[in-house]
């Protein structure tokens, strides 16, 4: 990928509309986590570890085009003790010489605002709700704790967030062009817009947007709210064309005041419109190819070889429900149920990410993913010793390595990517680019990857356990040369959709509303 230069010259090979619109602004990229997390070490010194997740990758690379800000939410201890520090110092931005390609500017809401934010209302709600995955006779109950974590959480963050990206606004030299990112903000843009009406606000919705009747789950206060700060932004993109045409329809069904352009892709609201754009996210092929290729890979490498076996099944997920981890294991093991000559000659390595243990849900499901992986492995290790044979049919990795799972995606031959609702999936598209062996993809039709992808991979329905059973068992023994024919055109797909193009098209349409804006700025105000 290219670069922007700190003596504010844009790459010369970008697309023309991007390269000027680059020149001209600073990118005010704002999400709630950070670029980097602050930790404090045993000596109380403080170091920065990079944060991790899709929203991370994706806008480092954009901070790496144009001069960028980065407004986020400061998550440990350490995050606030470093902003204390900015702050008491009077400097506007942390600037650290490890990442050159932002100045960094943390919200600082107190914990208990931060707890209801996230871990009562971004997470178990509205991540549960974009998600389907709720036990709808149980869950959700919005009690008088929900409401609470709404208003002086929630409702609170977003509006921390609205004034510090005011502030960061206010200062900019150059023309800021503001982009948030994700289901955390969702309010912020509307307070922004209170403050700075003529801003340029984008919005990218990583996770799905479901049907607007499943989001009658929700009160209508907060769901209108939501509805409402959204459409307080210029652009608002999401994953896929489903999810969008979602979005326009469950704000249609939401705000009566709200006029909804279904052919455009347009809502005008309270005297603005907002256009409703599809922008499929990716990887950045070389960046990943460059991890999968460093020592540290390679060194996984050798040492993951021992786990493999003449068959070699996949999976790569943060540690959470939406992704469908137990009933992948489940599949596996009716696969071994219906296919007992596979006995001793698949291995199924899992390697997953845990996330956010405050959350009940989270512990719980990590609880559960446990106890299927131990009574596969206790069945079918009674079953080997029968054949006199020592094997594990599933090995589980913990813990959050990235060179790792890349080092792991050379050499699977079935990647299983099930996810009961995703809004990408990125895992998909990196065994993609770096499996070395024509590896098959089994992928969810509830992936948002699948809509790209879906032609090329074995297609499961997420809850279809035999389904699934049927689909490891075919990728298992598909012929080569339609293993060889669909790796490559999965291959050839992701290299074409990359990062660049998930981000230039989003900046291509910011440019063109940029300038569709500019003459109604030229028209003074009447006094
Ligand atoms: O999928 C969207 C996303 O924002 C990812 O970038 C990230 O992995 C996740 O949701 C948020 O995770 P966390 O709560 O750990 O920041």
């Amino acid at each position: 990928m290219g670069s922007y230069h700190r003596d504010g010259r844009v790459d010369a090979h970008l697309p023309h509309a991007v390269r000027d619109l680059l020149e001209r602004s600073t990118l005010v990229i704002v999400s709630n986590r950070g670029p980097v997390e602050f930790h404090h070490t045993s000596d109380g010194e403080l170091v920065t570890k990079r944060g991790t997740g899709g929203v991370i990758t994706a806008m480092s690379a954009a901070a790496r085009y144009a001069d960028a800000i980065w407004v986020a939410c400061a998550m440990t201890n350490a995050d606030r003790a470093c902003a204390e520090r900015m702050r008491q110092q009077g400097a506007p931005f942390i600037e650290l010489p490890d990442y050159p390609d932002f100045r960094l500017r943390f919200v600082v809401p107190d914990p208990e605002a931060y707890h209801g934010y996230y871990n009562r209302i971004a997470n178990p709600l509205l991540w549960f709700l974009q998600h389907y995955l709720w036990d709808t006779p149980r869950a959700p109950d919005v009690d008088h704790r929900t409401w609470q974590a709404w208003h002086d959480g929630y409702v609170v963050v977003n509006r921390l967030f609205a004034e510090e990206v005011t502030a960061v606004a206010a200062a900019s030299a150059r023309e800021p062009i503001i982009l948030l990112q994700d289901y955390h903000l969702y309010l912020a843009p509307a307070f922004i817009r209170e403050r700075c009406p003529d801003l340029l606000l984008h919005h990218f919705v990583h996770i799905p947007w479901p049907d607007q009747d499943y989001w009658r789950l929700l009160p209508s206060e907060m769901r209108r709210a939501i509805c409402e700060g959204l459409l307080a932004n210029d652009i608002v993109g999401f994953q896929t064309p489903r999810h969008a045409r979602s979005f326009l329809n469950t704000v249609d069904a939401n705000l009566s005041d709200a006029e909804v352009d279904y052919r455009r892709w347009e809502v005008s609201f309270r005297g603005r419109t907002t256009r409703v754009g599809v922008y499929p996210i990716s990887i950045d092929p070389e960046l990943v190819r460059a991890v999968a290729a460093s020592e540290d890979a390679r060194r996984h490498e050798e040492h993951l070889q021992a786990y493999r076996n003449e068959f070699t099944i996949l999976r790569v997920d943060r540690a959470e429900p939406s992704k469908n981890v137990v009933r992948g294991f489940l599949a596996y093991d009716r696969l071994l149920e219906a296919h007992p000559e596979l006995i001793g000659r698949v291995n199924f390595l899992a390697f997953l990410v845990p996330t956010r243990l405050e959350v009940a849900e989270y512990i719980n499901y990590l609880d559960e993913i446990n106890a299927v992986v131990g009574r596969i492995n206790a069945k079918y290790a009674n079953a080997a010793q029968v054949e006199g044979i020592h094997w594990q049919p599933v090995h589980l990795f913990v813990g959050d390595d990235y060179p790792r799972a890349l080092a792991a995606m050379k050499f699977y031959d079935v990647l299983l990517v099930n996810a009961i609702f995703d809004g990408m999936n990125l895992v998909a598209k990196e065994g993609a680019l770096l499996n070395e062996r024509d590896g098959v993809i089994v992928l969810s039709e509830g992936a948002g990857a699948y809509q790209q992808l879906g032609q090329w991979a074995l297609t499961v329905s997420p809850t279809d356990i035999e389904g699934t059973a049927e689909a490891l068992w075919r990728g298992l023994t598909m012929p080569a040369a339609e293993r060889a024919r669909r790796a490559e055109l999965l291959r050839a797909h992701v290299l074409e959709h990359d990062l660049r193009r998930w981000l230039f098209d989003q900046l291509h349409d910011i440019a063109k509303r940029r300038s569709e804006r500019q003459p109604q700025r030229l028209i003074a105000p009447s006094s």
